[in-house]
C-alpha cells in the first residue's frame, strides 16, 4: 500500500479570502500581495465612508506610509494619521490616552473608520482606542507582521499591557475587515519574520499534525521567501483562527487552545517588563517548548514528540532555552515566573491554567496545574 501523499499547504494563486463567520459582524480577511491597494474595499462595508484615521507606528510609516496613503487617495478617502514610537512598550495606558487625544483632536465621529496599520501592538492599542472612543468605532485591521497576519489581526481581542501583566486591559471589538498585504512582510526584519512564524507554527501544534508536518519541511520558505508557501502558510492559519473564533468568540472553551505556549510565554515576558528583549512569538516559541517538555513530564504526551517541536523552532532559529544567547544575561527566577502566571487571565482563584498536549496537534486545557510540577520544567530551560 502506498503512503498518503503529503499535504501541500502553498497558495497557487498567491492570495487568499478568509472570512470569519460571526453572523452581521462577521468580516473578510484578504491576504494576498498588493491588497492595500484595494484601500477601495472600505468602501465596501461602509458605503458613505469620507474619512479614515490611520493609526500606525514610526517604523511602518516610514516603510510604508506612501503606499498606503497613496491607495487611499485612489479610493478617494480622506485620511488622518496618528503616528506612535514602535515597540511593546507603546501597548500602555499612557500612549492609549495620547492617541486618544489625538484621535479626538482630530475631532474623529461615528463616521469615521481607524486603521490599524502595523504590527500586533498597533493592532491592540488601535483596536481597543477603537472599542472605547465615543462608546465603540469601526476599525480596520491592516496588518504589517507575520504575526499580525496569522493572529492579533483576527478575532477581535484589543489590549493594553499593565505593571500587572500582559493584555489585563482591553475588549473584544471585533474589526470590519483584515487586509493582509504580504509585500510588506519583505521589510521586516529576520528576528520578527521568525517571531511571527512561532504563532503559524502553533495552529500546527494544536490540531493540525499535517500542517506541522509540511511546515518541518517548508518553515525556510514561509519565513524566507514571498511565495506559494508564505500566502498558503498565512492563509492556512487565519482559517484555523477564523474558525475558533467563529465558535469561541469570547474564549469560553476552543478559543483558550490558541494561547497555546501563552501562560509560560506571558510570564517571560513580563518578567523583562515588556521590553525588546523578547519579542512576543520569540517568548510563545520558547513557552510552547516548556508546554510539551510540561506535558512529557507529567506523562500526557511522549517525549519524543516533545523533542519533536524543540527541534524544530530550534531549527528555524527561535529560541528554545533560557540559556540561549542573550536570554542567559538575565537570572529568570522560577518562583517568580510562577507568580507573573498567577496573573494571568487565564488563572482561577490563583491556580495556574496551560494549554498542554497529548501529542503533535492534541492540544487541551489544563487548570489546576500544581506550581511544584512547573517549576522543574523552567528550571530544565535555564530559570534559577
Ligand atoms: P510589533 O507590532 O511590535 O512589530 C514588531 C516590529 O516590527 C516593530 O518594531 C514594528 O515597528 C516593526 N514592523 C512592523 N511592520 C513592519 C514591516 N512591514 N517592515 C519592517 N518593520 C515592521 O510586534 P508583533 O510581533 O507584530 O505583535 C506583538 C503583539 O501582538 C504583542 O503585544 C502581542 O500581545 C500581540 N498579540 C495579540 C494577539 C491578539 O489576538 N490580539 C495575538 C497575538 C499577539
Ligand atoms: N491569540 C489568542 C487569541 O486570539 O485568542
Amino acid at each position: 500500500m502506498s503512503a498518503a501523499p503529503a499535504a501541500d499547504f502553498a497558495s497557487r494563486d498567491g492570495a487568499a479570502r478568509v472570512r470569519v463567520e460571526l453572523g452581521d459582524r462577521g468580516y473578510d480577511i484578504v491576504i494576498g500581495a498588493g491588497a492595500l491597494g484595494d484601500a477601495a474595499a472600505l468602501r465596501r462595508s461602509h458605503p458613505k465612508l469620507r474619512r479614515v484615521l490611520v493609526v500606525t507606528d514610526e517604523t511602518v510609516q516610514r516603510l510604508h506610509g506612501m503606499r498606503l496613503a497613496e491607495a487611499l487617495d485612489r479610493a478617494g478617502l480622506a485620511r488622518e494619521t496618528v503616528v506612535l514610537p514602535p515597540g511593546e512598550a507603546t501597548k500602555s495606558f499612557a500612549m492609549l490616552e495620547s492617541l486618544c487625544e489625538a484621535l479626538l483632536e482630530k475631532r474623529v465621529d461615528r463616521g469615521d473608520v481607524i486603521v490599524a496599520f502595523g504590527g500586533g501592538v498597533i493592532g491592540d492599542l488601535a483596536g481597543f482606542a477603537a472599542a472605547v472612543l465615543l462608546r465603540g468605532l469601526d476599525y480596520v485591521q491592516m496588518p504589517t507582521t507575520l504575526l499580525a497576519q496569522v493572529d492579533s489581526s483576527v478575532g477581535g481581542k484589543t489590549a493594553i499591557d499593565t505593571r500587572q501583566g500582559k493584555n489585563l486591559v482591553g475588549a473584544f471589538h471585533q474589526p470590519r475587515a483584515v487586509i493582509a498585504d504580504t509585500a510588506l512582510l519583505d521589510t521586516l526584519p529576520r528576528r520578527d519574520l521568525l517571531a511571527g512564524y512561532a504563532e503559524v507554527a502553533k495552529y500546527g501544534l494544536i490540531a493540525d499534525e499535517a500542517f506541522f508536518a509540511w511546515l518541518e519541511g517548508a518553515w525556510a520558505a514561509v519565513v524566507g521567501g514571498a511565495g506559494a508557501e508564505r500566502t498558503g502558510a498565512i492563509a492556512h492559519s487565519c482559517r484555523a483562527k477564523a474558525a475558533i473564533v467563529a465558535e469561541d468568540e469570547r474564549e469560553a472553551g476552543r478559543r483558550a487552545l490558541l494561547n497555546l505556549g501563552h501562560t509560560f510565554g506571558h510570564a517571560l515576558e513580563a518578567e523583562c517588563g515588556f521590553g525588546d528583549e523578547l519579542r512576543h512569538g520569540e517568548a510563545v516559541a520558547l513557552g510552547t517548548v516548556m508546554a510539551f517538555d510540561l506535558s512529557a513530564s507529567l506523562g500526557l504526551c511522549s517525549p519524543v514528540a516533545a523533542d519533536r517541536v524543540r527541534r524544530h523552532f530550534a531549527a528555524a532559529g527561535l529560541p528554545t532555552s533560557l540559556r540561549a544567547n542573550t536570554l542567559a544575561a538575565r537570572a529568570w527566577p522560577a518562583e517568580r515566573l510562577v507568580e507573573h502566571m498567577r496573573s494571568d487571565k487565564k488563572a482561577r482563584a490563583g491556580t495556574l491554567t496551560f494549554i498542554l498536549a497529548r501529542g503533535i496537534g492534541q492540544a487541551f486545557v489544563a487548570h489546576d496545574v500544581p506550581a511544584d510540577k512547573v517549576i522543574p520544567t523552567l528550571r530544565a530551560h535555564g530559570a534559577a
